[in-house]
């Protein structure tokens, strides 16, 4: 329960519509206690009528007056109730909302070591399903347990003073039935859980083997994937007839425990009545309370099991908003970055695989220069990007920007003055154009065509028939993996930032566009820093400097010319490429 503290915040901001739905629930209520001991007078108008007692148009006139009074009373009560739903449902709505940025906000100041130990799935299922339990509790259950409240709070006084006995009697079945609901319903959650649970296998199952379709196919593996999926919806069919058995059990229940409740008051109440005790109409006003009380002592349970789940979800999701983002974002003072980088005995570490990238590694990079990173696979050479970009911390050693550390400067300064083109470009399923914009929100129609005309995708856009209005992704048309290069590379282009890091990101593209796009970036990096990783060497000779890297460790470092001269890593792909291309 202790968890369920974190709504109250949002309790506090919504307070006064909070208040007023409080006090509409109750009014809501008290006109519908009306009701019955209207019904009660009519029937003994109807009495002394029969008796001879009174006239039959003054015994009109009465029936006309409660008829009415019990109509308005229902009319008043429904109106209510509307109104009721309108605030509180509501209330709950903007709960849903506030706690859902809340979430994302926090998700998205979280570090890329976080979402290597959770799941995507899991991820979105705090967002979505948890809070909609969450947001049970914060609506319908609060809704129905003020409810609930004022019907037990006035109903059950009035019927011990209007008859005790009979009063006694009749409630007595309920609070079996309160707890009975409760039981089920718990039983309910719990095997509706492996249903969901058992949805989201579904679902990532086939969502794998529709992304993956092409795989599939080339492999003839059709039959196995029907018959995998075969057996996933046999499991699915049994949990879920397993859910509709105790499910089956809930109404009837609730049914036959009304219907003894009725039973009693008839029966006692019959008694009762032969003995002179009562009337006939206390009769009828105690089973309109008896069927009036039933729906709430149900929900008793329900709501019992609401606020249980909802405790347990909000725990999740407080786990979640109690993770602080491994990058401490301190900034010392407000910084202008230039683009000068230093690496100090840098050393690091991948949290999770405990596979060290990068060990004792020292360098710098002097504004404005070029600097180009080669080296085997797996040598480190996107760790030195993401470190530069400060994606993560370093192990050991410090990296100074501006001669500054690293962690002094604020990180959205930090990332707003890099430029970046990572090996595995993202794009997002949109307009081409909205693609490149991403790097710059205000660019216009010009800058856009220039920069991609820098980045030697133009042609390819004006090719085709929507030009930059062109969907990507999913729903739209799939790049080469040569023109995503280069999207990506327009995008690092238009941000105009202080510092490029372009991860192997020519390494799609035929030697000639590579030379094009080269020189068009020399253009665009004049006077800004620039770190090329590339596995050619015709990608890195024209740089200011080269930094040759091998298990993490720079083996060889200088110009072109300087590294062609000595026996080593470099010479020895320069000299194997070059016949390559002689070839
Ligand atoms: N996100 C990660 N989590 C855990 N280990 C990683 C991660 N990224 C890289 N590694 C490991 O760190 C080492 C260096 O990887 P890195 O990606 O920096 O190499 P690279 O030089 O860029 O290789 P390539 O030329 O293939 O792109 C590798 O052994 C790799 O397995
Ligand atoms: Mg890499």
């Amino acid at each position: 329960m202790k968890e369920l503290k974190h709504l109250n915040k949002y309790f506090k901001k919504y307070w006064l519509k909070l208040f007023l739905g409080i006090i509409i629930t109750i009014v809501a209520r008290l006109f519908q206690l009306i009701m019955p001991s209207y019904v009660n007078k009519s029937i003994s108008v109807v009495e002394r009528f029969l008796n001879a007692e009174i006239a039959k148009t003054e015994a009109q006139d009465l029936l006309l007056q409660f008829i009415l009074i019990i109509v308005g009373a229902a009319l008043l009560s429904g109106f209510f109730t509307f109104l009721m739903r309108q605030t509180i449902i509501n209330i709950s709505r903007y709960i849903e909302y506030d706690l859902k940025n809340e979430i994302f906000d926090h998700y998205q100041k979280l570090s890329l070591n976080f979402y290597k130990k959770n799941r995507t799935g899991d991820l979105m299922n705090r967002i979505s399903e948890d809070v909609n339990e969450v947001r049970m509790y914060a609506g319908p259950a609060i809704m129905y347990g003020i409810q609930t409240l004022t019907l037990f709070a006035f109903l059950i006084p009035l019927m011990f003073i209007k008859a005790p006995t009979l009063a006694a009697y009749t409630l007595l079945p309920l609070p079996i039935l309160s707890v009975l609901i409760y039981q089920i319903s718990k039983v309910i959650h719990k095997r509706s859980t492996i249903v969901q649970q058992y949805l989201s296998t579904l679902s990532t199952f086939t969502q794998e083997v529709f992304s993956g379709v092409s795989v599939i196919k080339a492999y003839a593996l059709e039959p196995q994937t029907n018959e995998d999926l075969t057996c996933l919806a046999n499991e699915g069919k049994n949990k879920s007839i397993s859910l509709a058995k105790v499910n089956a059990w809930f109404f009837p229940l609730m049914i036959l425990l009304i219907g003894i409740s009725n039973i009693l008051v008839i029966y006692i109440g019959g008694k009762q009545y032969l003995a002179g005790e009562i009337s006939v109409g206390l009769i009828a006003e105690f089973i309109l309370y008896v069927n009036m009380l039933t729906w709430p002592v149900a929900i008793v349970g329900w709501l019992t099991s609401i606020v249980q789940r909802a405790a347990a979800s909000q725990e999740r999701i407080n786990e979640f908003l109690r993770e602080a983002s491994e990058l401490d974002n301190t900034p010392t003072h407000k910084h202008d970055i230039k683009g000068k980088i230093e690496f100090k005995n840098v050393g690091f570490t991948y949290e999770d695989t405990n596979i060290t990238a990068l060990t004792d590694l020292s360098f710098t990079i002097n504004t404005g220069e070029t600097t180009a990173i080669i080296g085997k696979t797996g040598s480190g050479k996107s760790t030195i990007l993401d470190l530069v970009a400060r994606l993560y911390d370093t192990t050991s050693g410090e990296i100074l920007i501006d001669d500054e550390p690293i962690k002094h400067i604020d990180l959205t300064d930090l990332r707003e003055s890099i430029g970046a083109v990572p090996q595995d470009a993202f794009l997002f399923s949109d307009s081409i154009r909205n693609n490149i914009k991403f790097g710059k929100e205000n660019a216009t129609e010009e800058e856009i065509i220039a920069i991609a005309k820098d980045a030697v995708v133009h042609e390819n856009i004006m090719g085709f028939s929507k030009k930059y209005d062109t969907v990507l992704g999913e729903r739209g048309i799939t790049l080469s993996g040569g023109q995503k290069q280069r999207v990506s590379i327009a995008r690092a282009l238009i941000k105009k930032p202080q510092i490029y890091l372009f991860d192997d990101c020519l390494s799609a593209v035929d030697t000639e566009t590579e030379e094009e796009i080269l020189s068009n970036l020399k253009k665009a990096s004049k006077n800004k820093t620039t770190l090329i990783v590339s596995h050619r060497v015709s990608s890195a000779k024209n740089a200011d400097k080269i930094l040759v890297l091998e298990d993490g460790r720079l083996i060889q470092q200088g110009t072109h010319d300087e590294l062609n001269i000595t026996d080593g890593y470099y010479k020895e792909l320069y000299t194997k490429q070059l016949s390559e291309k002689e070839n």
